[in-house]
């Protein structure tokens, strides 16, 4: 079943307010992540979510991995998401007791130590300020029972030693376009955030960033769904300037952002 449009997130604000990932999800989009299905795939392929893994998601958003994830029928399903309506909208893809979604912060969820098996969370650290971003991976360490794995897929900059000034510039044209924070690492500093939590390092893909992109959005949406968002789009002005500038500034920085997936290990003396 597909949201309907009275329940989407960012419902009420204006388009040249509303945070760029909801703004995309008003015109139809529904994958909201920078390396796009695929990365999704090869993130879910490595964790090898098996039906006696207690899943936590962060952040689902309007729920697109969460309906990748049900499909391994895990022992149990729990997302944990900020905003009410995308709750809403991933509540109902989900089935019985052992699968919910709460409306709550990823840095601090509430839920039990060691609880989960497999705790994964998409597009939604690197809007987060770098003490939150570690918080939330914290967070993830405390839910895990050792050997559990954490994966993220983010946004990345480009390569390892890129010059901290162009960091800055980079931080400020997405934060200005996207309408709210965004601070993205390097693979090198997503590394290092993961260890110094207590994680193992396991896996690593690196994918471009290429979300507005018209070949990703046709992999991301389907040819019908890809064509509504560009109608969508074409039809509203403020959405159609938006758009562009997001896409803009995506472009811009082609040679410094991509997509990244960690996955990351408990090791067994991390602290819950
Ligand atoms: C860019 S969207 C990504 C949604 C989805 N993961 C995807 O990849 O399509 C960011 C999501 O993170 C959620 N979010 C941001 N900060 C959060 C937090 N601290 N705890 C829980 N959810 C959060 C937002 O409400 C939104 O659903």
């Amino acid at each position: 079943m597909e949201p309907n449009d009275q329940t989407l997130p960012g419902q009420g604000l204006k388009p040249e307010k509303m945070p760029g990932h909801w703004l995309l999800a008003q015109m139809g989009k529904r994958v909201l992540r920078p390396g796009g299905l695929e990365l999704t795939r090869r993130m879910s392929d490595a964790l090898a979510i098996r039906a006696s893994d207690h899943v936590v998601e962060f952040a689902p958003g309007l729920g697109a991995t969460a309906r990748l994830t049900l499909r391994h029928d895990p022992a149990s399903y729990t997302a944990v998401e900020r905003d009410d309506a995308a709750a809403a909208i991933v509540r109902r893809f989900l089935h019985g007791d052992h699968q919910k979604c709460v409306v709550g912060h990823a840095e601090e969820t509430g839920l039990a130590d060691d609880s989960a098996t497999v705790v994964y969370g998409e597009a939604m650290l690197s809007m987060q300020t770098t003490n939150t971003k570690s918080r939330i991976i914290r967070e993830a360490v405390r839910l895990l029972r050792p050997g559990g794995r954490y994966a993220i897929h983010e946004l990345c900059l480009v390569p390892d030693d890129l010059a901290e000034a162009v960091k800055d510039e980079i931080h400020q044209s997405l934060s200005a376009a996207i309408h709210a924070g965004v601070r993205p690492l390097t693979a090198a500093e997503w590394r290092e955030l993961l260890e110094a939590e207590g994680l193992s390092v396991k896996e690593q893909a690196q994918s471009p960033m290429h979300l507005l992109e018209p070949k990703r959005l046709v992999q991301d949406e389907g040819l019908f769904g890809a064509v509504r968002f560009v109608w969508n789009v074409a039809r509203h002005k403020e959405a159609r300037r938006r758009v562009f500038a997001m896409r803009g500034v995506f472009r811009k920085y082609r040679d410094h952002l991509a997509a990244i997936m960690l996955i990351g290990q408990k090791t067994e003396g991390a602290a819950s």
